[in-house]
């Protein structure tokens, strides 16, 4: 078995080999999504929770979409509508759907480190949707997979990952991830932007965009998260756009046949030019969609069978 974990928590405890596992499975569920029946039945009879407490779009509707072209039963907790509302703690609405014997629980957490958290107080395998500013493990494992694809390899590449890293998880976990897989990485922000210390992941870093893409393979942007800013970390959108906005001109200093990927949502005019965002021949933003749901296919598929594993032989007594 080349897929150990038990939980899903970040790439940070991912082997290379497995990251691999990941996209390899991946690729059969690729094709499977093209066909116009697409059921498999690796989580046959399992449940499948998604807790969103933050809002979402490609990642809570493409975990709902994998694991029920898989079998499993999907419910969604609403957040909005739950006794979270209420003032119950993370850990007891955790310890409630606990009780009702979950095998998959997807949890997205504004706060860094809750997924993890809740992961030591359940029986069934977590899988993280995103914590705060730390990880994002489906996020980046789905771009290494449309980098493969575009690429034919996931080693040796330049990729310059650009815009707001301090406030990105999605920065982090591929940051992570491309190191695991030899790559070398650039990150390009305007200072203020800039996390301290994230030079000790052995990136380059960069302040001026037509520097820090020279010679690029893979061009990641990311959106200006105000969400997670309490100040002004920028003079103004437009000023910001005119530095680090990508546009073809910018693009032209990365190599000929660099692609452009970004996670969503997209904030068109403040990082990124919509024009090239839609350019088909640049762009892989929609590859990247799709290879979304193959990537949590594969990652709840390997975490069931290390599930049914481990159950199977408490049952025998091992
Ligand atoms: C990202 C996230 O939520 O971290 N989006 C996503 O999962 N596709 C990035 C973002 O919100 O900007």
């Amino acid at each position: 078995m080349t897929f150990r974990a038990r939980h899903l928590l970040g790439i940070e405890h991912l082997e290379p080999e497995e990251i691999r596992a990941v996209l390899d499975l991946a690729e059969t569920y690729v094709d499977l999504n093209r066909r116009t029946v697409k059921s498999g039945d690796a989580l046959q009879g399992l449940t499948q929770i998604n807790m969103f407490f933050e809002a979402s779009t490609r990642t809570q509707a493409s975990f709902e979409l994998a694991g029920k072209r898989l079998g499993a039963d999907v419910m969604n907790m609403s957040v909005a509508q739950s006794s979270v509302k209420k003032g119950e703690t993370l850990i007891d609405t955790a310890l409630t759907l606990n009780a009702m014997h979950p095998d998959l629980l997807v949890v997205r957490h504004p706060s860094s480190g809750a997924v993890n958290l809740l992961a030591s107080k359940v029986n069934c395998a977590v899988l993280n949707a995103g914590d705060g500013r730390h990880e994002h493990p489906t996020q980046a494992l789905l771009d290494a997979l449309t980098i493969r694809r575009a690429k034919g390899r996931i080693q040796r590449l330049t990729v310059a990952i650009c815009g707001d890293i301090a406030h990105s998880r999605v920065a982090r976990s591929n940051l992570i991830l491309l190191g695991k897989m030899e790559n070398r990485v650039r990150l390009i922000a305007p200072p203020t932007l800039m996390p301290s210390g994230v030079a000790d992941f052995g990136c380059e870093l960069y302040d001026d965009m037509r520097e820090g893409l020279k010679d690029a393979d893979v061009v990641m942007m990311l959106r200006l998260q105000k969400e997670r800013m309490d100040g002004g970390f920028i003079p103004s959108e437009r000023e910001y756009y005119h530095r680090f906005g990508l546009d073809a001109e910018k693009l032209s200093f990365a190599k000929e046949d660099a692609i452009v990927m970004h996670p969503g949502p997209m904030n068109r005019g403040v990082e990124i030019d919509g024009d090239l965002a839609d350019d088909i021949n640049r762009s892989v933003i929609q590859e990247q969609v799709e290879m979304g749901v193959a990537v949590r296919m594969a990652c709840m598929d390997l975490l069931a069978r290390n599930l049914r594993a481990e159950r199977g032989a408490r049952a025998v007594g091992v």
